[in-house]
């Protein structure tokens, strides 16, 4: 693979709640992966993939195919999702779910975000269970977001550089794993 190659990453935005914070942590995760030249985000929000009913991701259904196409396509998955009840979004569960194979061998990484003090940590491990259950690769560093409504502004931007650090990090992650995989195939 050259040098110069894009990998491309998807960045999905896990809750469709109305006055969602976490759209903020997305925007800044997806903007600092677009600074990088060996990386292509694509922004995915929840809420464009939310069916009338479930869907079996193994059930071939035309309404599955825009994100199956995605995640067939993408090199490196990045979910920013808040913690509700310590778990994810009913919304993200009805999108992860319906996609199957298509996520085997993709490597995977995770912003937990929570207005509270513990920056999503069950969530997170809850979201780690499920992607190694569909044979995702869930890297290092989980980026943990606390008290999102005071640290990062309506535009997407946060003073913690410790963010933007961890968001490299687990992006350098994503694509050298990618890499592997695509030279062991
Ligand atoms: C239904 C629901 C359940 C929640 N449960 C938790 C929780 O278990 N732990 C937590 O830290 N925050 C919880 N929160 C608060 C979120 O941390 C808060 O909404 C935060 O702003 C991140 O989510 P947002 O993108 O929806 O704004 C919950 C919020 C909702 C709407």
């Amino acid at each position: 693979m050259e040098k110069s190659h894009k990998h491309k990453i998807l960045v999905i935005l896990g809750t469709g709640r109305e006055g969602r914070f976490s759209k903020r942590v997305a925007q800044a995760i997806f903007e600092e992966i677009k600074k990088r030249s060996d990386a292509d985000p694509i922004f995915v929000d929840v809420r464009d993939f939310v069916f009338g009913a479930t869907i079996n991701g193994s059930d071939s259904d035309p309404r599955t195919e825009p994100w199956k196409d995605l995640v067939k396509e993408a090199e490196g998955l990045f979910f920013v999702t808040p913690e509700y009840n310590r778990g994810i979004p009913g919304e993200l569960k009805m999108l992860i779910d319906s996609a199957f194979d298509e996520y085997v061998r993709k490597p995977a990484a995770i912003c937990g975000v929570s207005d509270g003090g513990f920056g999503g940590a069950r969530v997170i491990e809850s979201l780690r269970a499920l992607l190694s259950y569909l044979q995702m690769i869930p890297v290092w560093p989980n980026i943990f977001v606390s008290k999102v409504d005071k640290t990062f502004s309506e535009a997407g931007v946060t003073s913690d550089q410790n963010f933007y650090v961890k968001v490299n990090k687990a992006t350098d992650e994503l694509i050298s794993l990618a890499r592997l995989l695509k030279n062991n195939k």
